[in-house]
């Protein structure tokens, strides 16, 4: 577990809700094409990554399985995220999801399952939810959660889990977030309930590498501008997921241990009313 002081290291972990333990820094594989996906993650794993964060539709969980084996690690020391497909939220299609997972990387058990976003309507939203949960008490998934939920399909599904008594609970929810993207109100939601924060395009794409203040702070701490949002992503308690096929970068984005911004970089960091993502935005969907 990170400390009280902030102290991170590449082992460092927070415990879910469920009791496992999420290691605190990810490595995404979205838009990394099957073909490339085993060797990256296997340098990913031999540069001391412990979390692989895939999805089926990112069509490369078979490599991200065969890496996973490559390494020569043990299962139990390397967690693997998988999600229910958009187009898949309802209970049949998302048991179809998990089942599909689980042969396509010949594991035996997932860490973390997530509803990849919340589309579908309250029902389907709801029945891709108890597909999860059944398949966590059949032991084959430890963790379940949601991944682009704002703050009211949040509170539809505790409104859900608490009158069910189904037990459940929500571990993670995983979302754009970043200086420029804060997402306050989803981050306070998910904090007062022990809900761990995924931050996803934690180095926006490299959309910001000329941001006047990741350059002063660059030059300041000696570490790149990425190293910089990588490390306001740990300080703020997140879980971020950073993404790249470039071995140098890989190495990069998970050398970000010896050292820390201060209060007064964590400031001039902090963009309260910003809100520009780089990805899609399915935290506001209505239906
Ligand atoms: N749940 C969701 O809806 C959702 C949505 C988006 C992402 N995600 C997850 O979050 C992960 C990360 O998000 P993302 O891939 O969209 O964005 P990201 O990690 O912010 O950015 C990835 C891009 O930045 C480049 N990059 C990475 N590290 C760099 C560095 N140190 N210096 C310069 N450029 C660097 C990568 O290039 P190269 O690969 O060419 O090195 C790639 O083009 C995904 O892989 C996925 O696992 C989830």
């Amino acid at each position: 577990m990170a400390t009280a002081s902030g102290k991170f290291d590449i082992n460092t972990s927070y415990k879910l809700n469920s009791g496992h333990q999420i290691p605190v820094l990810g490595y995404g594989v979205y838009q990394t094409p099957a073909a490339t996906a085993e060797s990256v993650v296997l340098h990913a794993l031999k540069n001391g990554y412990r979390h692989i964060d895939s999805a089926r539709a990112y069509r490369n969980e078979q490599p991200c399985g065969d890496a996973m084996r490559a390494s020569g690690l043990k299962r139990e020391e390397i967690f693997f995220t998988s999600k229910v497909p958009p187009k898949s939220m309802t209970y049949d299609e998302a048991k179809k999801s998990i089942a599909s997972t689980f042969s396509q990387t010949g594991l035996d058990y997932v860490d973390l399952y997530l509803l990849h976003a919340p589309y579908g309507g309250k029902e389907g939203r709801l029945g891709a939810w108890q597909a999860l949960r059944e398949a966590q008490k059949e032991g084959k998934i430890r963790s379940i959660g949601v991944s682009n939920y704002g703050v009211h399909h949040l509170a539809e599904l505790e409104e859900y889990i608490k009158s069910s008594g189904d037990g459940s609970k929500i571990d993670v929810n995983q979302c754009e977030v970043h200086p420029w993207l804060p997402r306050n109100d989803i981050v306070d939601w998910c904090k007062q309930r022990g809900v761990v924060v995924e931050a996803y395009c934690p180095v926006i794409r490299g959309q910001r590498a000329e941001e006047p203040v990741l350059k002063k702070l660059s030059e300041k701490h000696n570490k790149t501008w990425a190293q910089i949002l990588l490390r306001w992503s740990l300080q703020k308690g997140y879980v971020p997921l950073p993404k790249s096929e470039t071995s140098k970068r890989i190495e990069e984005n998970a050398d970000i241990y010896d050292f820390e911004l201060d209060e007064s970089d964590m400031k001039e960091l902090d963009m309260p009313d910003s809100y520009e993502p780089c990805a899609w935005d399915p935290t506001t969907s209505k239906d």
